[in-house]
């Protein structure tokens, strides 16, 4: 089937069965490789995206699903004023270790911030609950956040 998105701003038409997840068009059929792949159950967060604005699980977010909500992956993060705070607070922190993890925790941090500008701790740390890194980086995740809201 058919579908036509809006892929970081951009009008792009794909070709792809209705249940293919959101994850393997990106990755797979746009080339946009910064999404990653963790457990494809949509327990870990590696798979990040935000969907009309909203951090959704990719992998666990069919093609057919996605209907005109505009589409934001890691690539194009930077492009917001949040995205970018955070991109800064990201390097200075020094945050990831292996950074496998990081685009998710990324997207799920920038959709907290455009929702909520000057989050609380247990507001964070709510958010940030499905993002799992395993090499524990989430001090200077919470560091980071906190320094990007400012
Ligand atoms: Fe989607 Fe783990 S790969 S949540």
């Amino acid at each position: 089937m058919k579908f036509d998105l809006t892929v970081n701003g951009r009008k792009r038409t794909v070709e792809a069965p209705a249940e293919m997840p959101l994850l393997w068009v990106l990755r797979d059929e746009l080339g946009l490789v910064g999404t990653k792949f963790g457990c494809g159950i949509g327990m870990c967060g590696a798979c990040t995206v935000h969907l009309g604005g909203k951090a959704v699980r990719s992998c666990q977010t069919p093609v057919s699903e996605v209907g005109k909500g505009a589409v934001v992956t890691i690539e194009q993060v930077g492009a917001s004023a949040v995205g970018a705070k955070l991109q800064k607070a990201w390097t200075e922190l020094d945050v990831p270790q292996c950074g496998y993890c990081q685009a998710g925790q990324l997207m799920s941090a920038s959709a907290l911030l455009a929702q909520k500008p000057k989050p609380a701790r247990e507001e964070i740390a709510e958010a940030m609950n499905g993002n799992i890194c395993r090499c524990g980086t989430y001090d200077r995740i919470f560091r980071a956040i906190e320094l990007a809201a400012g």
